[in-house]
């Protein structure tokens, strides 16, 4: 079982090149049923949320291969199914992104419902309440997912919540309708706007993404094309996190401050001084952060509940307390009792946490319980005196093609043991 070996304690120093957005490739691996030619992935991140969509798509008949180290090639000429197992589906909660692309491209789909996770219920309501305003007939039988969608047509629909999933869904599947769909309501993250720029560059026709209202007129054939996927944002928030808890001066190369304004806010204000431009962003951080003001979790641009548990960790040596609110998921707290064995000082209630600054944090024995909340434990680690071991490191798998490399490229004492 794979751990990772934190020794805390050394301030960091150096450069480290953020990733390809998760978020953001997750729904263009989905996209890439709707083109008729090959699709060329660059910037793709090695994840194994990536692998999981690469074993949907060939499971569907269609080809993906890695060429080189981040570029990923897929065909999905060759495709010969429409129903995705159980199994695949509970291997990434976010499969569920597949169905409006499946329902576009073939009239009808079978997929389970999407297993929960770690943060508590992920329903999809809005997503099968919004194709069926496009026309898809969807039947929920035993926790399966029948759904026909002869004829999708274009249609006003209306968001009860700017749900990030449900915004990419429909705009896949009003890629697959005559007539023109507006989602009103929709989602306005980073990465909604990355996938209208893939679906632009394979010649659909979408505008809006980033506002609150994206339309998609429907029916142009796709082709392939050659896309670059953005850096990510949560990836690049979780780096300068660990910079705040550990000190030092650290350049993320690719990180794009206009994608996490709200996340560097608060840093500032916790007295980390950055300096961003086009080719990324420099963070110093001279000593122990300073308490902010209440991080209130919200759709972007709010927020982000990503960056939740991993500024939580920056946070825990801090001087004064501060309050979070997680507005987003149920159960986006699971880190704190992990924080805890490191000496942190935490309350929670309900949505409500207060982080009481502490003189020192002891390295311990600590084990992921989400993805996010397995980064914080690392953020955390940088900090405490001692040696943190964090095992159950598959979560932070899902998210970060190799934590380790980036984090000693930062200067940090660790390494991954895979025994
Ligand atoms: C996306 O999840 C991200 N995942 C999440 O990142 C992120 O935390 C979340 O957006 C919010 O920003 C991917 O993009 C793959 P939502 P998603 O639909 O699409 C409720 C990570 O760490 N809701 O915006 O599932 C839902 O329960 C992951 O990288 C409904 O009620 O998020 C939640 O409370 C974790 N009905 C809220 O909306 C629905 O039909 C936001 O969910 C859909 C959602």
């Amino acid at each position: 079982m794979s751990k990772l070996i934190i020794r805390g304690g050394s301030r960091l120093q150096g450069e480290a090149e953020i990733q390809g957005a998760k978020n953001s490739v997750l729904p263009i691996l989905a996209a890439a049923l709707l083109t008729a030619g090959q699709v060329e992935l660059r910037g793709c991140p090695r994840l194994r949320d990536v692998d999981a969509s690469i074993h949907i798509l060939r499971d569907l008949g269609c080809e993906a291969r890695w060429e080189g180290e981040n570029i990923l090639l897929i065909d999905t000429r060759s495709l010969s199914g429409c129903s995705v197992s159980e199994r695949l589906m509970r291997e990434m909660r976010s499969s569920a992104i597949f169905l409006g692309a499946i329902l576009a491209r073939c009239g009808q789909a079978e997929l389970s419902y999407p297993g929960g996770c770690e943060l508590g219920p992920r329903p999809i309501d809005l997503h099968l309440s919004g194709l069926r305003d496009l026309g898809a007939e969807i039947d929920d039988r035993g926790g399966v997912l029948h759904c026909k969608a002869l004829r999708l047509r274009g249609r006003e629909i209306v968001l009860s919540l700017p749900s990030v999933g449900a915004t990419e869904n429909l705009m896949l599947a009003a890629c697959g309708t005559s007539g023109v769909t507006t989602i009103a309501n929709a989602a306005r993250e980073p990465e909604i706007v990355d996938l209208q720029n893939f679906l632009i560059a394979c010649g659909a026709k979408v505008s809006g993404a980033g506002s609150s209202t994206v339309s998609v007129e429907g029916g142009s054939p796709l082709h392939g094309c050659t896309y670059t996927v953005m850096p990510d944002r949560i990836v690049a928030a979780t780096y300068l996190c660990a910079a705040a808890s550990a000190g030092g001066k650290i350049f993320l190369r690719g990180a794009k401050e206009q994608h996490l304004s709200t996340v560097t806010a608060v840093l500032r204000e916790a007295g980390c001084s950055l300096r961003s431009d086009e080719t990324g962003i420099v963070c110093t951080c001279r000593e122990r952060p300073a308490a902010t003001r209440p991080v209130r979790t919200a759709p972007y641009p709010g927020f982000p509940t990503d960056a939740q548990a991993i500024l939580m960790a920056a946070l825990l040596k801090s001087r004064g307390a501060t309050v979070f609110e997680e507005n987003l998921f149920a159960s986006r707290y699971r880190h704190v009792d992990e924080l805890a064995r490191m000496g942190a000082d935490i309350r929670v209630s309900g949505r409500v946490a207060v982080v009481t600054g502490v003189e020192t944090l002891h390295g311990a024995p600590v084990r992921c319980t989400d993805l996010r909340g397995g980064a914080a434990l690392c953020v955390a680690a940088l900090a405490a005196e001692g040696e943190t071991s964090v095992r159950e490191i598959t979560h932070i798998d899902r998210g970060y093609e190799d934590l380790a490399r980036d984090l000693r490229l930062l200067g940090a004492d660790i390494i991954r043991t895979d025994h």
